[in-house]
């Protein structure tokens, strides 16, 4: 081994990959900031398309900067009817986040080219992807269920008319904000692997819909943005609250993660976490409680006793398929959820990237053989 392969990482935990002024986390004390804001401040007194303005610009908008930029998402949620018939034509059986992955690009290809030297052309492609996201994946779950696929309404917030476009009712105005503080809490989160992802291919010049899609490719992964849908697959084997403590020494035993737990970088309650858990304690309240919710309250506990001191607390995606569940989304809807946010943060990171970009290419520390002798196929 010569010095430099003692320098590699197994998946770079904690090597820096990329200079960024997006967002910042402190692991140890659980403090997620956006552009210097405390994300309790933004959840509590912000929303979803500020923040959106705020992580791609840098600063919060002013009133005609939020109001601006509303109207030109607006005006960009429709699908061109060749799109929609692309999604129409998706398996209706394949997994959503798959869909989002293929209507990105199907959008890009119906879109006009973006000249990375224009930031006019850059900031349209933005607004372009952040407001069809939720729109392909609601054609697509309408398509899937034989339903009219829904237009979107100009008078709604992304949250609002997202669930318009995914389930045909007009939400009440808890589910609005409960879904808009969400997507609040998704929208970035510093060197994540989909966000990593999207930098990577960011440096080759690709356009933001290959950046987009192949960062979907990427948090669609059961450790990372897939995790929420698991959750709740995973809450409903245990069964009952009681079940609990049977169930968690078996996966301990058996060395098998519990999905919703564990950080690379937080060592203590994702505070992200805690504020969807706010949420899902205020929507219970007001619907009703239920069986998964007091599954996971007594599962939190019980991994706090036994794994917390090994820096093992609930993450983002604990709480958030409980919250989902309870408003009647489906649960392969859950990570898409995740989707149509976090491409806020993976568009900011693509502006940032071409802002000094130097195409990613490391090292590896090779593990082969070398002059390996040709033996025609009569000889093998
Ligand atoms: C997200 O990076 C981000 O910022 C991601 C995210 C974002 O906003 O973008 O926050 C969103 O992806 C949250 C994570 C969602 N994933 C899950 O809930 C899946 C379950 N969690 C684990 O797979 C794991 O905790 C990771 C993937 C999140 C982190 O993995 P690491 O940092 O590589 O840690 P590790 O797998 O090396 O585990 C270290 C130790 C191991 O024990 P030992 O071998 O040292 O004895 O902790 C144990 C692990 O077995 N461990 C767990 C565990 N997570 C870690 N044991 C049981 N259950 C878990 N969930």
């Amino acid at each position: 081994m010569t010095v430099q392969d003692h320098e590699y990482v197994p998946g770079l935990a904690g090597i820096p990959a990329a200079e960024s002024a997006i967002s910042w986390i402190d692991g140890q004390v659980g403090i997620l900031e956006y552009r210097g804001h405390r994300i309790e401040v933004l959840a509590e007194r912000s929303n979803f398309e500020e923040v959106c303005w705020l992580l791609l610009h840098g600063a919060l908008p002013t009133a005609s900067e939020l109001s601006g930029f509303r109207e030109r998402i607006a005006a960009h949620r429709a699908l061109s009817g060749e799109v929609v018939d692309a999604i129409r034509a998706f398996p209706p059986d394949g997994h959503p986040m798959a869909a989002i992955q293929a209507g990105l690009a199907a959008l890009g290809m119906a879109s006009p080219e973006v000249d990375l030297s224009d930031d006019a052309s850059c900031d349209d492609a933005v607004v372009r992807i952040l407001a069809a996201t939720p729109s392909i994946i609601a054609t697509f779950e309408r398509s899937r269920q034989g339903l009219e696929v829904l237009p979107p309404d100009p008078a709604l917030g992304r949250a609002a008319n997202f669930l318009w476009m995914l389930t045909g009712t007009k939400p009440d105005e808890l589910e609005a904000h409960v879904l808009d503080v969400a997507l609040v809490l998704h929208a970035d989160h510093t060197m994540n692997a989909s966000t990593f992802t999207a930098r990577v291919v960011a440096s080759t010049e690709a356009d933001p819909y290959s950046v987009c899609a192949a960062a979907c490719g990427s948090l669609k992964g059961p450790l990372h943005g897939g995790a929420n849908e698991r959750v709740l697959q995973q809450l409903e084997a245990i069964g009952d609250a009681d079940a609990v403590p049977g169930w968690t020494e078996s996966q301990i035993a058996g060395k098998r993660k519990i999905m919703g737990f564990g950080h690379r970088v937080y060592k203590t309650k994702d505070p992200r976490s805690k504020i969807l858990q706010d949420l899902a304690t205020r929507l219970f309240e007001r619907l009703g409680t239920t069986k998964i919710y007091d599954t996971a309250l007594a599962l939190e506990q019980i991994m706090l006793e036994r794994l917390g001191d090994k820096g093992i607390h609930p993450n983002v995606d604990f709480f958030s398929g409980i919250v989902y569940s309870k408003m009647g989304i489906p649960t392969d809807m859950f990570t898409p959820i995740f989707a149509i946010s976090r491409v806020a943060g993976w568009l900011a990171h693509w502006r940032e990237q071409m802002q000094d970009n130097r195409i990613f290419r490391p090292r590896q520390v090779f593990g082969g053989s070398h002059g390996a002798e040709f033996l025609d196929i009569a000889d093998r």
